[in-house]
């Protein structure tokens, strides 16, 4: 049988059966393109913050904050830390952390978030996409 041969008998049906299961599996709903933490795909992106690093040192400082590739990272005191996306969801302005207010202030129309991104007062409509951070040593490490 030729490479035509195969050809023309796909394209009229004649060999579907033989073709089509790997066609199925490929689609299977069972392929997951980002299966995320343990499940053999590409691993999470982080940050890795070295707190002895002067770039960084604020955040030994309860208040302290830092804003690294578009994420504000605040030590908001007893040695927790949290990080938000620091662009303010209704026109782009910076957020900075208080720990007088304990929020997220924009510092552009002051709309308000929590230290957990929620919305606390607009004009922006929507909150911050938080991230998961840790702290190991003298590491932070936050999950994207
Ligand atoms: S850009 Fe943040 S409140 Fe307007």
């Amino acid at each position: 049988m030729t490479r035509r041969d195969v050809i023309q008998k796909v394209l009229i049906g004649g060999t579907t059966v033989i073709i089509l299961p790997s066609v199925i599996c490929s689609c299977s709903k069972d392929d997951d393109p980002d299966p995320g933490p343990g499940g053999g795909g590409t691993p999470p992106r982080t940050i890795t913050l070295d707190l002895t690093n002067p770039t960084y040192s604020a955040l030994n400082t309860p208040g302290g904050q830092v804003i690294v590739q578009s994420i504000a990272v605040a030590n908001v005191g007893n040695d927790i830390f949290v990080a938000l996306s620091s662009v303010c969801t209704h026109e782009g302005g910076t957020v900075v952390y208080s720990l007088a207010s304990n929020k997220f202030v924009c510092q552009l129309h002051f709309s308000e978030f929590s230290t957990t991104g929620s919305l606390l007062l607009g004009p922006a409509t929507t909150g911050l996409k938080s991230y998961a951070v840790t702290k190991s040593g003298n590491t932070l490490t936050v999950t994207l």
